[in-house]
């Protein structure tokens, strides 16, 4: 049997009920245009840097953990190969009914109501997994089982595409201006400008098998992690 979610996680509720726990928070958020203001008019360019790291068509089993605002799920939809699977996870079922109304009827897109804690997937399960800017948004402790489950569930030489928030480089005006409101909106988020994913990661997760890129100054990075072959 799949874990139930039978609760809200307390980061949601304390921190982001303004974003995603509210159905007013929803109504407001899921714009095109607000969600690239949001990144500093990155969104198209993060998000077709993580498609382009999955692949131009994509086989297989395909798992984003956590919905997203905005065309991030249409999008990866739109290269799935013909008989491929996406299937979309998410903590909240706003977000879950949210993006099935994005989306066009698809068998080959499936949602699923499960923390990204407690995957209810078998080990070994995906091809691919992506997880688009939701590691800044958890506390240190649900960031490591969010990447531990990320991992288990994907096969040996499988995908793990991460994009999320990073240090800009010390002469980004946003390393002073953009601090503050992320302390104050997004306080987990710092974890981030501090220290590396890695940091998060299984302990002796093979360090060669994680290319590093970053965008905007540093402002954003992407890692492509791939599963070793012999774990
Ligand atoms: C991916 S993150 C942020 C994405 C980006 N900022 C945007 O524009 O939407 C937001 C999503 O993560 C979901 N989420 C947060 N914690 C979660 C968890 N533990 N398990 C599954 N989904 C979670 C929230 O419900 C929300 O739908």
């Amino acid at each position: 049997m799949p874990p139930a979610v039978d609760a809200i996680p307390h980061y949601l509720e304390k921190t982001y009920w303004w974003a995603y726990v509210h159905p007013r928070a929803v109504r407001f958020f899921e714009r095109q245009w607000l969600v690239n203001l949001i990144l500093w008019g990155n969104f198209e360019r993060l998000r077709d840097a993580a498609l382009d790291a999955l692949g131009r068509r994509i086989s297989g089993r395909t798992l984003q953990i956590a919905c997203v605002y905005g065309n991030f799920s249409a999008s990866l939809a739109g290269r799935m190969a013909p008989g491929s699977l996406l299937e979309v996870v998410d903590v909240l079922p706003i977000q879950l009914q949210n993006l099935r109304a994005k989306l066009p009827g698809s068998s080959q897109v499936h949602l699923h109501l499960y923390d990204s804690t407690a995957l209810g997937f078998p080990d070994r399960s995906f091809d691919q997994a992506v997880l688009f800017f939701l590691l800044h948004e958890q506390p240190a402790d649900v960031r490591t089982r969010t990447l531990s489950e990320a991992l288990r569930v994907l096969k040996p030489g499988g995908k793990l595409v991460v994009v999320d928030y990073h240090r800009p480089w010390g002469w980004h005006p946003l390393r002073y201006l953009f601090k503050p409101v992320l302390q104050a909106l997004e306080p987990y988020a710092m974890d981030l400008w501090n220290d590396e994913i890695t940091k998060w990661l299984p302990a002796g997760f093979p360090a060669d098998h994680i290319v590093k890129s970053n965008f905007y100054g540093g402002l954003y990075q992407q890692l492509v992690i791939t599963v070793p072959a012999g774990r």
